[in-house]
């Protein structure tokens, strides 16, 4: 039989990289073969980032591309493949990205993947809805209005990299960062059970898996009931007693599982990281000494402007406690500059921070407004190229920072 071939690009961020390898996983089970040639598939599927504007532009232009070359190729052999939208993106536009790009086929927001397989089946078959609106619109199909992923959708046991899994612990944000999209494009923060992540683990050690990272948008934030039964009431006691599991509990619990030499966590949150996680992390021998723990701005009116939850003092105070307890430790973090009123001497306040935390890395942003957040109401008043020279800035001064380290090292 000849397998019906897949081709998926992926945008955007770690989460984005293993939902593409969850849905990837849940249409190899019904017999799609992985193929890097967009032009030889049966199936493209594009998954989209919404967090910045540019990552969106890019998104579109690829959805052009391949929407020019499918009505070559089908012009030439008849056979149009059939093409998908999904992650933040299509949450964001839904249904018009058909009026966008009439030749897409499926739109599938971050919540509903488990139903891409089915969504698949239904258009090939030929039962496809009716869409409302012009002719255009037949024959198309979109879900953008799910509340929870099946805990299944992680059992594939599909990892793109045969060493490396990324291991989803929790899913959305409830954090309604001003600038931020991402709370209304993957929903409120879930958690997975603690059970079912070191379950998922355990499976892919035993195919061959050594390194493990950690997902979600505010890992720090986790936390898991245990689903044990107590059989009886001093057992009863005990479920009670640990019946919250942590971050810190889940990561104790990672690192003692066996055949596993190296796991590490993305991303924290500056107002739920804990002295205690440091601890751990100094503790835990399979634990990497790196933390990513994103700033975005050294002024504390921006701060709060941003709803962050924490001030200047407070995250250097934390970042000084980090390189205090977790010796030779790396820290990394993500700056945005130009946010709405953003002044200059609040940038320097921020440049000042970069120089004083001493960042193994950082990952700078030209602020763009973004649609259902809160700041898209302010006006952008910091000029492109006044932000274009404030993202030079902290760049050129991290490059001399990291050079230095690099130096210091050797
Ligand atoms: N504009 C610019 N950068 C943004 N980020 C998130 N939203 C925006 C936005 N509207 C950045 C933040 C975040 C990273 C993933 O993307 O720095 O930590
Ligand atoms: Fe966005 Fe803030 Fe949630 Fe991160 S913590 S995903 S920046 S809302």
């Amino acid at each position: 039989m000849n397998k019906k071939h897949l081709y998926i690009r992926t945008y955007g961020c770690q989460m984005n990289v293993r939902d593409s390898e969850v849905v990837a996983g849940l249409l190899k089970a019904e017999g799609y073969k992985l193929t890097d040639d967009p032009a030889s598939a049966d199936v493209v599927i594009i998954n989209t980032c919404s967090v910045r504007e540019l990552a969106e532009q890019k998104a579109w232009s690829e959805i052009g591309r391949i929407a020019k070359k499918s009505q070559v190729t089908s012009h030439k052999s008849q056979v149009k493949p059939l093409i998908g939208i999904i992650g933040c993106m299509a949450q964001n536009y839904k249904e018009s990205i058909f009026q966008r790009a009439p030749e897409v086929d499926f739109v599938v927001g971050p919540t509903d993947i488990a139903k891409i397989p089915g969504i698949i089946n239904e258009l090939v078959r030929g039962s496809w809805s009716v869409v409302r609106g012009p002719a255009l619109f037949e024959r198309k199909i979109w879900e953008t209005g799910g509340q929870n992923r099946p805990e299944e959708i992680y059992h594939s046991g599909f990892y793109a990299d045969k060493e490396h899994a990324f291991v989803v612990i929790s899913e959305g944000c409830s954090n309604f960062c001003s600038y931020c999209v991402v709370p209304y494009v993957r929903g409120p923060l879930r958690h997975r059970n603690c059970e079912d992540i070191i379950a998922e683990i355990r499976r892919a050690i035993e195919q061959g898996i050594t390194r493990v990272t950690l997902l979600g948008q505010n890992v720090n934030a986790y936390r898991s009931s245990l689903k044990r039964k107590a059989q009886s009431a001093k057992l009863q006691r005990k479920v009670q007693n640990d019946r919250e599991v942590g971050f810190v509990d889940l990561l104790r619990k990672v690192n003692q599982i066996k055949g596993l030499k190296e796991f590490s966590f993305v991303t924290s949150h500056p107002k739920d990281t804990s002295i205690e996680l440091f601890q751990a992390m100094a503790e835990l021998k399979k634990l990497k000494k790196y933390l990513h723990l994103p700033v975005q701005s050294g002024a504390d009116r921006i701060l709060k402007a941003m709803n962050r939850g924490y001030t200047r003092k407070f995250y250097l105070e934390l970042a000084h406690d980090y390189r205090r307890i977790v010796k030779g430790g790396q820290l990394t973090t993500d700056i945005i500059v130009g946010f709405p009123s953003e002044t200059k001497e609040e940038f320097k306040e921020t440049y000042e921070l970069v120089k004083e935390a001493d960042f193994d890395a950082s990952f700078i942003f030209k602020y763009s407004p973004r649609p259902h957040s809160a700041a898209a109401a302010m006006a952008d008043d910091v000029e492109k190229r006044e932000k274009e020279r404030r993202h030079k800035l902290i760049l050129d001064l991290q490059k001399s920072i990291s050079r230095k380290k690099r130096c210091a090292k050797d």
